[in-house]
């Protein structure tokens, strides 16, 4: 079986390169990960992105992945800021100019993009970066999301049956150089092709963040990363959880694929000083209307996990989206990624409530303990 550590690709993304704990940012192009009122919380500002984009870059991270959202999650109040997000394919092309050495994703909707749209862009991006693009897809979960564009909200089985067909699609598109037709349930082709091609071969990485068994099936047989919400604090459990996404992959599919998580990080110089932080925007300034709203939308569209566990993280969804708590001082910090490194994971995205102050004291205290601890190779 091919190992992505031999993975051609590696010549131009980092997403290959050797480190054994990856790092990236997620959520960059939007409000970021928390559910919060506070002034300093971002409000997709492009400076703001250019700026932790850059820091990111220069610290040797390997990804940065926006999340694909069209609207809020409260109904009744359509202009709240829970649906501010810079469009993924836009502002990724952008990132790539302002950075020179990570991997910068779209993240790219099923049933809001076609196929043949999103293949000529993920190649333009691909080229105008050099050969550092990955693709993010996500199946859709967000009903009024799809209603503003007309589009089913098919059931979980079908959504993903549709993905299937989208990235089949993209592949061929990327890949042959003869026209072709395509006669799926969901998408008709007639004489397919798109150029130019994308400059990794044979096209870029592949993440998906399907939560379900079945969205677990479908990151195992088409994607190269799995973007997954590790929801123990067992070192075991998070291993298990690990283990299943990969023994998928290998067992089902004979492929081998990356686990990525992600993290709200909140470093203080005192543990006392980072939790004070932590209560102050998500409790004090917390956004409960949107986590109510957002809580009461996945319970009705998905499967990302039951709902007694999804109650159970309800304070790590307003502070992080439901990441990986990583609160206190630097050294706890180290410790709590190198727990999840020693139980599998390749990758952890990263989100801050003010990235830039949050990213810079990262770079300076926390990355130097994950080099002094070999789970990280410092940039060149
Ligand atoms: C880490 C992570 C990031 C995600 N990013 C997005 C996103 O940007 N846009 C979106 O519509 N859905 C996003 N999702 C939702 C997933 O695509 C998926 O719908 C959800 O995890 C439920 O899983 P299921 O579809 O397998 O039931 C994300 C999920 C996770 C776990």
């Amino acid at each position: 079986m091919k190992s992505w550590k031999d993975d051609p690709r590696a010549e131009t993304n980092p997403l290959f390169n050797d480190n054994r704990l990856k790092l990236g940012l997620f959520g960059l192009n939007g409000i970021g990960i928390s559910m919060t009122s506070v002034p300093e919380a971002p409000n997709a500002r492009w400076p703001e992105s250019v700026a932790t984009s850059r820091i990111a870059d220069e610290a040797g991270f390997e990804a940065n992945v926006p999340y694909a959202r069209w609207r809020g999650f409260i109904e009744e109040q359509p202009g709240h800021r829970s649906g501010l997000a810079m469009d993924c394919y836009t502002w990724a092309a952008a990132t790539t100019q302002v950075t020179s050495r990570s991997g910068v994703f779209t993240t790219s909707h099923v049933p809001t993009v076609h196929p043949l749209v999103a293949a000529k862009q993920c190649a333009t991006i691909d080229l105008i970066s050099g050969g550092r693009f990955g693709l993010n897809v996500v199946a859709g979960w967000n009903k009024p999301e799809l209603d503003m564009f007309g589009a089913a909200m098919r059931d979980h089985h079908d959504r993903y049956d549709q993905a299937a067909e989208w990235i089949d699609i993209l592949r061929r598109l990327w890949t042959e150089d003869e026209a072709f037709d395509f006669d799926g349930a969901y998408y008709s082709i007639k004489r397919g092709i798109s150029l130019p091609k994308p400059m990794q071969k044979p096209f870029p990485p592949i993440m998906n963040a399907g939560g379900s068994e079945r969205g677990r099936h479908f990151a195992a047989k088409y994607a190269d990363m799995a973007f997954v919400i590790v929801k123990s604090e067992d070192p075991e459990q998070i291993r298990a959880e690990v283990d299943l996404y990969r023994r998928t992959a290998r067992e089902d599919y004979g492929r081998d694929l990356q686990v990525w998580t992600f993290a709200y990080v909140v470093q203080g110089e005192t543990e006392q000083e980072a939790r004070d932080y932590l209560h102050y925007y998500a409790v004090e300034h917390g956004d409960d209307r949107a986590l109510d709203g957002w809580m009461e939308l996945q319970g009705m569209h998905t499967q990302l996990m039951p709902k007694n566990v999804m109650e159970d993280l309800r304070f790590r969804f307003k502070a992080g989206n439901g990441g990986f708590e990583l609160v206190g001082t630097a050294d706890r910090i180290a410790e709590r990624l190198k727990l999840l490194s020693s139980a599998g994971i390749d990758g952890v995205l990263l989100g801050w409530v003010g990235f830039e102050d949050g990213i810079r004291r990262f770079v300076d205290r926390t990355l130097p303990l994950l080099v002094q601890d070999g789970l990280r190779r410092m940039p060149a």
